[in-house]
C-alpha cells in the first residue's frame, strides 16, 4: 500500500493547531486597523404588539454614538417577501424583516441598533433608547394548550407519506396495543460562538462580510437581494464556525443590521449578539405526537399510527419530517400518518441537529419499546422481528442497510444478552439500574457541489470549495479525499472553504457535506489525474504512451504503471518538463438521480444505554452508552467518532436537561442563559462507545459516504427513556426526563 492512503484513517484535524493557538479567527474577531464601529442590538421586551413611540435623543447625545437605527429611520430595503427568502426559509410565509415596521411579532425582536465608537458605549447607549409599546395580552405560546388551532402546513418540506392498508382496523384487531402521547418542549441550539457579523467597508464601496454562517453563499444572496447589491459588492467569508447545529442555516438578523449600518454610515461595523439574544430566533419546535402501535400474538407489528403536532410562528410555516419515520423504520402494512402545525406567538422554529428525526424517532422508539413490553418480548428481539427490509413509504429497497449488524455489534459490546428482563429488578445500593435500546435513522442526502483544485510545480495541491466547517471536520476530511485521490502527502494538500470567491457549495447541513462537496473534491482530483496522465503520455519515449487511467496508479506523488511498477514518473517532473507552473481544474458533482432514485437512502444506528436512577431522589445518570452506527464509508475514524460522541452527549442533554421554558404571560423564554438552560456537561457524561459498522454503498454517491453530523443524536433520548423505564417501572413520555417526572 502506498503512503498516500488516507481514507478510513484516524487523522487529527488539520486546522487543530490554528484552533488551539487562537490563530483561527471567528466572525467577531476580524478587524480593520482603525475606525471599526460597534453595533448593539436593542431587543423588544414585548412579545406581540406595536411600537407607539421611540425616543433616541438621550442616547444620541452621548459623544461617540454615531447613529441609532429604528423602524423610523432605516433606509429602504427590498419590499417583497421573495427578496428575504433564502435557502433555508420555510416554503411559505413572510420572513422576518428587521426594523421594517412598528409591529412586534416575537419576544426579543430586534427593535434598534445602536452604533458607537466602542462596544461598551454602544451597549450603554442602548439602555438609554426609550420605547413605548402597545402590548397585546393573551399570548398563544403553548403547543399542548392550543391543539384546537392545529392545521396542515400551507406547504410542507416533507409531505406526509400516504396511508397504507387500514391502520385503524388493524389496530383495533391487534392483540397487543399501545396508544400514547409523546412530547418535548422548546429547545435552543446554543452553539458556543454567538452570532456575529463584521462588515468591512472597503474604499471602493464594496463590503467584505465576516459572518457566522453555515453557508457563505446563502448569506451573500440574502444580502444581495435585500439591499440590492451586486456579487462584487458583497463578499462573504467564514473560515471557522464555533458550532452551528442548524442555527446558522438561515442568515440571522445581526447580519442584516450590520450591513444596514455599514451601508448607511459608510463605515466598518461589528455586531455580536449576546447569549440572551441567542434565544431570540429559531429553535427546535415543541412537538406532541399521538402514536399507536398494534401487534399480533407473535409480536409482529400490524398497525402504526402517528398523528404529530408541532409549533410554528404566526408568520412562517416551519415544517420538518416528524412522522414519516413511523411509516418505514419498521415493517408494517397498515400505517396512518398525519402532521399539523399550531401557530404560536414565537419566532419561527428552525432546523436543529437531525430536525424531525430526533423528534419523530423519540416518540416512535419509545412507543416501540412499550409495544415490546406489551407483547412480552425483549425490546431488541422485537425490533429485529419487525425489521424493515424495504422502505414501504416509498416502495423502494434501501441502497444499503446494515442496521441488523449495528444491533448485533452494539448488543455484544454492551452485553445486552445479560439483561434482566424484569423491570425495576436490578439494584445497586439505592441506585436502580436499567438498560434500554433504541434505533436511530437519518437521511443520506447529496446536493450539487463544486470544487477547484490547483496543483503547483512544487507538488503542492490547493483544493477549495465555498462550503463550511462548523466543527464537523470538513477541512480534514476533504484534505484526506484530495490527498488520497491524487496520491499526495497530506501535508502537501491544503483545503480552503468559507468564502464566496470559492466554487459554489450547498449549505453545510443535513449531513450531506461529505457526500456533496466530498464528491466534488474527488471528482476534481480525478480530472487532475487525467491531466497528469496526458502529460506523462506526451513524454518522449513515454512508457505511458498506451496507458489509460485503469493501467496506472496515482500515489506517492507519482504515476506508476500497474503492469510494471519500475515505470513511474513524478508529478513535479511532469510539470517541469512541460513548462507548467500549475495545472488547475474546476468540477461540479451532481447527484446521479438515475442511479439514486430507485433506492431509499438512510444511515442507521443502534443505541444501547445504561442508566442509574437514585431510588429516593429520582436523579438519573447515564452511566454507559454504546452507539453503533452504519453510515457507509467512514473517511476519518477520529472526526467521525467525534461527531457521534457529540451527538450522543447532546442526546443525553436532550433526554435529561434541555428545555427552554416559556413565560406564558409575557411570551418570553425565562431561562435564556447557560446557567438556567442546562446542557450535558462533563460530569453528566460517562462511558460512551462508538462503533462503526462496515457498510458498502455504491449508490448514495461516488464516495460511498452517508454523513455523520446528525445520526449520533437520533435515538439517544428514546434509549435513555427506555432505560429509565427498565430501571424504575416509570414510563416518561415527555422530555426532558426531570426528577419530578420519575419520582
Ligand atoms: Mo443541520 S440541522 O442540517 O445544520
Amino acid at each position: 500500500m502506498s503512503t498516500t492512503n488516507y481514507i478510513g484513517k484516524e487523522i487529527s484535524r488539520v486546522e487543530g493547531k490554528a484552533k488551539v493557538t487562537g490563530t483561527a479567527k471567528y466572525a467577531a474577531e476580524f478587524n480593520v486597523a482603525t475606525g471599526i464601529t460597534y453595533g448593539y442590538v436593542v431587543s423588544s421586551p414585548v412579545a406581540k404588539g406595536k411600537i407607539v413611540a421611540v425616543d433616541t435623543r438621550q442616547a444620541l447625545a452621548l459623544k461617540g454614538v454615531l447613529q441609532i437605527f429604528t423602524h423610523e429611520n432605516v433606509m429602504k430595503t427590498a419590499w417583497f417577501d421573495s427578496s428575504y427568502q433564502e435557502q433555508d426559509s420555510p416554503p411559505s410565509g413572510s420572513p422576518f424583516r428587521p426594523l421594517q415596521s412598528d409591529e412586534i411579532q416575537f419576544a426579543q425582536q430586534p427593535i434598534a441598533l445602536v452604533v458607537a465608537d466602542t462596544f461598551e458605549l454602544a451597549r450603554y447607549a442602548a439602555t438609554l433608547v426609550h420605547f413605548e409599546f402597545e402590548a397585546e395580552t393573551n399570548l398563544v405560546t403553548e403547543l399542548e394548550l392550543n391543539l384546537d388551532k392545529a392545521r396542515p402546513a400551507k406547504k410542507h418540506r416533507f409531505p406526509v407519506s400516504k396511508p397504507r392498508g387500514d391502520a385503524d382496523k388493524a389496530f383495533a384487531d391487534s392483540e397487543f396495543k399501545v396508544r400514547e402521547e409523546y412530547f418535548h418542549g422548546y429547545e435552543h441550539h446554543n452553539p458556543m460562538e454567538m452570532f456575529a457579523s463584521t462588515i468591512i467597508y472597503n474604499e471602493d464601496d464594496t463590503l467584505t462580510i465576516y459572518d457566522k454562517t453555515q453557508g457563505v453563499f446563502n448569506s451573500q444572496s440574502y444580502i444581495k437581494s435585500v439591499f440590492g447589491l451586486s456579487t462584487e459588492q458583497a463578499r462573504v467569508i467564514s473560515p471557522y464556525v464555533g458550532g452551528g447545529f442548524g442555527s446558522g442555516l438561515r442568515p440571522q438578523y445581526q447580519l442584516f443590521l450590520a450591513v444596514l449600518a455599514a451601508l448607511e454610515l459608510k463605515r466598518s461595523v461589528k455586531v455580536v449578539l449576546t447569549r440572551q439574544q441567542m434565544f431570540s430566533f429559531g429553535h427546535r419546535p415543541a412537538t406532541l405526537q399521538r402514536v399507536a402501535i398494534g401487534a399480533d400474538k407473535e409480536g409482529k407489528i400490524q398497525s402504526i399510527i402517528n398523528e404529530g403536532f408541532s409549533e410554528t410562528s404566526q408568520f412562517e410555516d416551519y415544517t420538518e419530517n416528524i412522522v414519516n419515520w413511523a411509516g418505514f423504520v419498521y415493517d408494517c402494512d397498515n400505517t396512518k400518518l398525519d402532521h399539523k402545525l399550531v401557530p404560536l406567538d414565537v419566532f419561527t422554529p428552525m432546523d436543529m441537529r437531525a430536525p424531525g428525526g430526533v423528534t419523530g424517532m423519540f416518540a416512535l422508539e419509545t412507543a416501540v419499546d412499550e409495544a415490546a413490553y406489551a407483547v412480552g418480548m425483549d425490546p431488541l428481539e422485537f425490533r429485529l422481528k419487525n425489521y424493515s427490509e424495504k422502505d414501504k413509504n416509498e416502495g423502494k429497497p434501501y441502497s444499503s442497510k446494515e442496521l441488523r449488524e449495528a444491533y448485533r455489534q452494539g448488543a455484544e459490546k454492551f452485553g445486552w444478552s445479560k439483561r434482566n428482563a424484569a423491570v425495576r429488578a436490578t439494584q445497586e445500593g439505592n441506585q436502580l439500574i436499567g438498560w434500554g435500546v433504541a434505533t436511530g435513522c437519518w437521511e443520506a442526502m447529496q446536493m450539487p457541489g463544486r470544487a477547484k483544485a490547483k496543483l503547483s510545480v512544487d507538488g503542492k495541491l490547493e483544493v477549495s470549495s465555498g462550503t463550511a466547517d462548523i466543527g464537523t471536520g470538513t477541512y480534514t476530511a476533504m484534505t484526506q479525499v484530495a490527498a488520497e485521490t491524487l496520491g499526495l502527502p497530506l501535508e502537501d494538500v491544503r483545503f480552503k472553504l468559507g468564502d464566496t470567491l470559492l466554487p459554489l457549495a450547498p449549505l453545510e447541513g443535513g449531513s450531506w457535506t461529505m457526500a456533496s462537496v466530498g464528491s466534488a473534491v474527488k471528482s476534481v482530483c480525478e480530472t487532475l489525474q487525467t491531466r497528469l496522465l496526458r502529460l506523462a503520455k506526451d513524454l518522449k519515449d513515454s512508457p505511458f504512451a498506451g496507458a489509460e487511467k485503469k493501467d496506472v496508479t496515482f500515489a506517492d506523488g507519482k504515476i506508476t504503471l500497474n503492469g510494471d511498477t519500475s515505470k513511474s514518473v513524478e508529478y513535479t517532473y511532469l510539470m517541469k518538463v512541460s513548462g507548467k507552473n500549475f495545472i488547475e481544474e474546476d468540477t461540479t458533482s451532481l447527484p446521479n438521480m438515475l442511479k439514486q432514485s430507485g433506492y431509499s437512502r438512510y444511515t442507521h444506528s443502534a443505541v444501547f444505554v445504561e442508566v442509574k436512577v437514585d431510588e429516593d431522589f429520582g436523579a438519573i445518570h447515564v452511566t454507559r452508552v454504546v452507539n453503533a452506527v452504519a453510515a457507509g464509508r467512514i473517511i476519518n475514524t477520529k472526526t467521525s467518532r467525534n461527531q457521534v460522541l457529540g451527538g450522543t452527549v447532546w442526546g443525553i442533554g436532550q433526554a435529561l436537561y434541555e428545555d427552554s421554558i416559556m413565560d406564558d404571560q409575557y411570551g418570553r423564554f425565562m431561562n435564556h442563559n447557560l446557567a438556567e438552560y442546562h446542557v450535558a456537561v462533563n460530569a453528566d457524561v460517562h462511558d460512551i462507545d462508538v462503533i462503526f459498522v462496515e457498510e458498502h454503498d455504491d449508490i448514495v454517491n461516488p464516495l460511498g459516504v452517508k454523513g455523520l453530523g446528525e445520526i449520533g443524536i437520533v435515538g439517544v433520548a428514546a434509549a435513555i427513556s427506555n432505560a429509565v423505564y427498565h430501571a424504575t417501572g416509570k414510563r416518561v413520555r415527555s422530555l426532558p426526563i426531570q426528577l419530578d417526572k420519575v419520582m
